[in-house]
């Protein structure tokens, strides 16, 4: 009874240990596969901050918290200089962001980073946006479209 306690114990620990050495594991290594490594390099080649000087307050206030959360485990630079410009890509990136282990990033200073990155792109990275927006599918074009203008509607100046 003794020895059987004992080694259930052992085994649950056990359990426990490999699982979470495999969850720091991956937070700390971030092992990539070759095609995302030379993804994320070419992304984090470029500037590390946007001059957001002429943007509405709030979007400013949005800067400095994506700042601060999304340099956590890599550059800056990484989403400044990506591929990703559309609001469903921004929504689909910062999710899983957010789900990595010690990302430490609420659903409230997501959706902030998130206005913050599609207000960002529809200006900075305007053509990239045209561009995606002329090969979507159309309904994939109105959803982003009106997705796009909620925000400006949202913080521009009336
Ligand atoms: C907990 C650590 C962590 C935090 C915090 C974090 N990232 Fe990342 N990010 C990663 C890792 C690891 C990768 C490597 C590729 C992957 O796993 O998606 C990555 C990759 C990326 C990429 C490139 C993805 C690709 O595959 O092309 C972008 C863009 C990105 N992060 C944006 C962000 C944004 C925006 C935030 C803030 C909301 C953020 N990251 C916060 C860990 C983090």
């Amino acid at each position: 009874m003794k020895i059987t306690r004992q080694i259930t114990t052992i085994l649950l620990g056990g359990v426990i240990l490999g699982a979470t050495g495999a969850g720091l594991g991956r937070a700390i290594a971030q092992e990539l596969d070759a095609e995302t490594k030379a993804r994320v390099e070419r992304f984090e080649k470029g500037p590390a901050t946007i001059d957001v000087s002429k943007y509405p307050d709030a979007i400013k206030e949005y800067y400095e918290l994506f700042s601060h959360k999304c340099s956590q485990c890599h550059k800056l630079s990484r989403p400044i200089n990506s591929d990703y410009a559309l609001p469903d890509e921004w929504s689909r990136y910062i999710k899983r962001m957010m789900y990595k282990p010690g990302s430490n990033i609420s659903a409230a200073d997501g959706k902030k980073v998130y206005e913050f990155l599609v207000y960002d792109s529809s200006i900075r990275k305007k053509a990239m946006v045209d561009d995606k927006l002329t090969k979507a599918k159309p309904e994939d074009k109105t959803t982003n479209e009106s997705k796009i203008k909620e925000l400006h509607d949202k913080y521009d100046a009336k």
